[in-house]
């Protein structure tokens, strides 16, 4: 899309936000374009909590499916639009709800925690959501010898165990297709070329990577933590998206993507944060569809173990 083009369809977003009282919500991994007709810019988390708050009759959520789901449960007298119903999440898809109660079923006992990247129906079997800022503290909540079910994501699950020194914690087998893909070797070999440079690494990464991290935290911990240290420079170990936001908020620091194995696959972008575009979101505002539509007793289901973990945030 040309400059032209761009600029006119962000000028026609603005002006139907208006006049339909709309307010977008985007996540850190969309395109820059899109993160500029945004009202909100954040991570999983702070999108949540910012969609229960925002005053406006329709939400339209620039990010993945279950992201969306999430701000209807909040808002279920609202209507949340969805640009791309298509733009799904590798993560949410390994953990197929069926399969999940069945895991549970083999579980008894257990208590169940839920990163949010899942669906309606995972997060209607969980008792307390969590996403990467607060997983730690979610699971510190639960009593020591609670034991505890946590899925879908096996190496944010690890990752807890590891600083929480939890034995009893079952861990479903799911992961992202994005963050499963960086190379060590790689990422070794920009650090020798960088000396004076931090490693940043969201905790979604296997945990070979997340060893050599200076610091483990979701976007928005990553981004904290860029402008707090002292360092110049820094090895990004997340999604390239989170790039535009590092290079508007601190423009004197070096941001450098840390590569996947496969340099060919453009793997550290994710293929469904970038199918939210300036085009579908106009024409979704202009439609006021596609909808995300809920089966209420799932959404009541699902609000619970939400609110669970935004009361302990
Ligand atoms: P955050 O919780 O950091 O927003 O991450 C969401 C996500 O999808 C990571 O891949
Ligand atoms: Fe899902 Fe991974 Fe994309 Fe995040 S980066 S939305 S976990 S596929």
């Amino acid at each position: 899309m040309n400059v032209e083009n761009s600029s006119e369809l962000s000028r026609r977003i603005e002006a139907l936000k208006r006049e339909k009282n709309a307010i977008i919500l985007a996540h850190y991994y969309t395109t820059p374009e899109v993160q500029a007709v945004a009202d909100f810019l954040g991570d999983s988390l702070a999108l949540s909590v910012q969609a229960q708050q925002v005053d406006a009759r329709i939400i339209l959520f620039a990010g993945v499916h279950f992201m969306a789901e999430t701000a209807k449960v909040l808002c279920p007298d609202k209507k949340v639009l969805i640009p791309c119903p298509e733009a799904g999440c590798s993560l949410a898809e390994s953990c197929d709800a069926r399969e999940f109660a069945a895991f549970k079923v083999k579980y008894p006992g257990h208590k169940v925690v839920s990163y949010v990247n899942t669906t309606v129906e995972v997060k209607a079997l969980t008792d307390i959501c969590c996403t990467s800022s607060n997983a730690l503290k979610v699971v510190e909540s639960l009593p020591a010898d609670q034991p505890l079910i946590f899925g879908p994501d096996r190496n944010l699950g690890s990752y807890i165990q590891k600083l929480t020194g939890r034995q009893n914690m079952v861990l479903w087998d799911g992961a992202c297709h994005v963050h499963e893909e960086f190379s060590l070797e790689k990422i070794l070999q920009l650090k020798r070329e960088h000396p004076g440079a931090k490693v940043v690494v969201h905790p979604e990464c296997r945990a070979y990577i997340v060893e050599v991290a200076d610091y483990v935290g979701s976007t928005a911990g990553i981004l904290d933590y860029c402008g707090r240290s002292e360092a110049r420079e820094f090895i990004v170990v997340t999604e390239a998206g989170i790039l535009a936001e590092m290079r508007k908020r601190y423009p004197e620091k070096v941001f450098i993507p840390a590569p996947p194995d496969d340099e060919t696959c453009a793997c550290n972008n994710c293929k469904y944060m970038k199918m939210v575009t300036l085009e579908n979101i106009c024409s979704c505002l202009e439609n006021e569809a596609p909808e995300i539509i809920l089966d209420e007793e799932v959404r009541q289901a699902a609000e619970r173990s939400i609110r669970n973990m935004i009361a302990i945030r």
